[in-house]
């Protein structure tokens, strides 16, 4: 059996990277991996590769950035042209980014089975992009690999029935295999920060960066948050997020925070558990934060990953500076550990295993 990996941002270099290790561990299957290019700077793309040990990808088709258009429209046609050469058994797309829809589309349309994994996600506003992708790419997929039941339930409402199992999550999976190799004390070092005397905080979204009054309401919530707390605020800044600062002439307000380049997985999950805690719009640290026993503040309106609000562990902020601190301070107080709520680090093995077993996946 071949099956195409489809990759090209940040979350799904994590995601492929344990899946991709089990592929080979168990020799599951002939693996070709494909990256997109949609992120390509060496610190949002080779050093994951690299410390995650991904192998080489197989074909890049150097997609780069652009309007949202565009950027699908070109993983569309060259992801098409990949796969009319491999000519695999299905196609494997992690997530809800724009390369995971492109890559999704091309083989649907091919009669290629599409394998989703991170299945089931739903957040509102309908209307953000990576609802659209993950929306759409749900409902021509043929197996979708949910993190948890909530996943199955929001699948089943929208009338997909088949081909659904609830598996827990990758990101678990790889947070527990790489736990050994995360070095605190010397990123602790090298950013010049105190065990617990900080907040890990990150930024990206459209709707809180590309927009001067929510990015200038966050900043300052950070600010606030530091005077009356008296934790410094780490910020490893999205290349999305460095541009509006400066565009929108925020540096003032970024002065007392600490910021920084994109951290790898290493470094950044090593500062994670070493934090106070975390304030972040992505999808992915909300959830290493808990898994790192560490409670987050999520600046969106809504979030996919319920279970982790609904226990009261991460809150929603509003990107608003006295909503923001007043969050960031209920989130500094102790709270009992929800227990596992996405699977217990055995979802690449179950979905590599359901795949391998598998005649057909159409
Ligand atoms: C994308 C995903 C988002 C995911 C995030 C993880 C979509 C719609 N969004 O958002 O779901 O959570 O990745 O990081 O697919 N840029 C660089 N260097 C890079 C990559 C991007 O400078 O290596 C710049 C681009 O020029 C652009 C901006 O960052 O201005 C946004 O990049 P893009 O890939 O469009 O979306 P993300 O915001 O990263």
């Amino acid at each position: 059996m071949k099956i195409v990996s489809l990759v090209g941002a940040r979350p799904q270099f994590i995601k492929e990277a344990i899946v991709n290790r089990e592929v080979r561990r168990r020799g599951a299957w002939h693996h070709v991996l494909v990256h997109s290019g949609q992120h390509y700077d060496i610190n949002m793309s080779d050093v994951f590769f690299r410390q995650l040990e991904i192998p080489r990808p197989d074909h890049f088709l150097g997609v780069g950035s652009g309007l949202h258009g565009r950027q699908t429209a070109e993983a569309l046609t060259r992801f098409e042209a990949v796969l009319l050469e491999e000519k695999p058994d299905a196609v494997l797309v992690y997530g809800d980014t724009n390369t995971t829809l492109a890559g999704a589309l091309a083989a649907a349309k091919l009669h290629i089975p599409v394998v989703h994994v991170e299945a089931g996600l739903r957040q509102s506003p309908k209307t953000m992009p990576e609802e659209i992708n993950r929306v759409l790419t749900d409902h021509i997929s043929t197996r979708l690999f949910c993190c948890s039941d909530l996943g199955a339930t929001n699948l089943k409402e929208e009338g997909i029935t088949e081909g659904i199992e609830v598996v827990g999550d990758v990101m678990y999976d790889l947070y527990l295999e790489m736990a050994p190799s995360f070095d605190a004390e010397k990123a602790l070092r090298t950013q010049g920060l105190r065990e617990k005397g900080f907040l890990v905080v990150t930024l990206h979204r459209d709707f809180n960066v590309d927009s001067r009054e929510s990015l200038q309401e966050i900043l300052q919530g950070l600010n606030l948050a530091r005077e009356e707390t008296g934790l410094e605020v780490f910020l490893p800044l999205h290349p999305r997020t460095a541009k509006r600062i400066d565009e929108f002439g925020l540096k003032e307000e970024t002065k007392p925070l600490r910021l920084a380049e994109p951290l790898g997985y290493l470094e950044l999950m090593a500062l994670v558990r070493a934090s106070a805690a975390v304030v972040t719009d992505s999808g992915g640290l909300q959830k290493e934060a808990y898994f790192a026993g560490k409670r987050a503040v999520v600046v969106m309106p809504d979030t996919a990953w319920r279970e982790l609000t609904q226990s009261g562990w991460n809150s929603l902020s509003e990107a608003k500076a006295d909503a923001l601190a007043r969050h960031i301070k209920k989130a500094l107080s102790p709270l009992e550990h929800p227990g596992d709520l996405y699977g217990t680090g055995q979802a690449a093995a179950a979905i590599v295993g359901a795949i391998a077993n598998q005649r057909s996946l159409s």
